[in-house]
């Protein structure tokens, strides 16, 4: 570990239309600011700091940039949008037209897709299939196809020339196409995640893989874990009470080791 003190700085900025201020001590990207100093949970964190998901993009002076890359102190005197900060107007088409375009699976990529697509919807009104696909390619979603999500902007550009929300399917039988329940809040980013859950005083985990795949570990030893500050507990497989092993078809999935 380096003994050389790490150096504080102040960097303010225009977060959501308010002036902030934020003093940060070494290396510390924006997406982490955001989420960690201000309670701003709508960019999430897929893949940091990797920036290869585009979850946790935001407008910068009103462009799509990564936030998990860039370091908060770029930000100086910037003007940061994330989806809590767009007007009640353009937050309900979003949601809207993203649900009932059935765009919503797991729901984790589209904030920061929902944050592009306000940028290119700015710039291009009525963009084509093309022009939506090629605007998307910073995004990866796991859940969709990108099919539904190309639909979903297509209806938000409808929505914005004062065209109506295509009605609602009833029933509600087995069969009909509902609208996703909490849909809505995942497309604006509201709806909390594992990662987005904070509680005073709370302790985080983080996972430890075998430095060897495949390894047949016949010991842990958490002694020198144990001497870092601030770790409370190392948690083994002798913590988990009960039938230990999981798993779809056959149970060979131990949890922990
Ligand atoms: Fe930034 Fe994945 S979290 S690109």
């Amino acid at each position: 570990m380096g003994t050389q003190k790490q150096q504080k700085q102040v960097v303010s900025f225009i977060l959501n239309g308010q002036p902030v201020s934020v003093t940060v001590v070494g290396r510390r990207s924006l997406l982490s600011v955001l989420r960690e100093d201000f309670g701003i949970i709508s960019p999430k964190n897929g893949c940091a700091p990797q920036g290869a998901c585009g979850c946790c993009t935001v407008l910068i002076d009103d462009k799509p940039q990564l936030s998990c890359i860039l370091d908060v102190t770029r930000v100086e005197r910037k003007r940061i949008t994330t989806a809590e900060g767009l007007t009640p107007q353009i937050r309900t088409q979003l949601a809207s037209a993203f649900v009932r375009a059935g765009a919503v699976q797991c729901g984790y990529c589209l904030p920061g897709i929902a944050m592009r697509t306000v940028n290119l919807l700015d710039h291009n009104p009525q963009p084509t299939r093309e022009e939506i696909a090629a605007d998307l390619k910073p995004h990866l979603c796991r859940c969709t196809g990108y099919t539904k999500i190309i639909d979903a902007i297509q209806l938000l550009a409808h929505l914005r020339q004062g065209h109506e929300l295509p009605a609602a399917p009833e029933g509600g039988g087995v069969g009909t196409r509902l609208d996703r329940y909490g849909g809505k809040e995942q497309v604006l980013g509201d709806f909390r995640y594992v990662d987005d859950i904070r509680i005073d005083g709370m302790s985080y985990a983080a996972l430890r893989f075998s430095d060897y795949p495949r390894a047949l570990v016949k010991a842990i030893d958490p002694t020198p874990a144990m001497k870092i500050v601030g770790v409370q507990r190392v948690i083994t497989a002798a913590d988990v009470p009960g039938d230990r092993y999981v798993g779809l078809l056959e149970k060979d999935w131990p949890v922990l080791v």
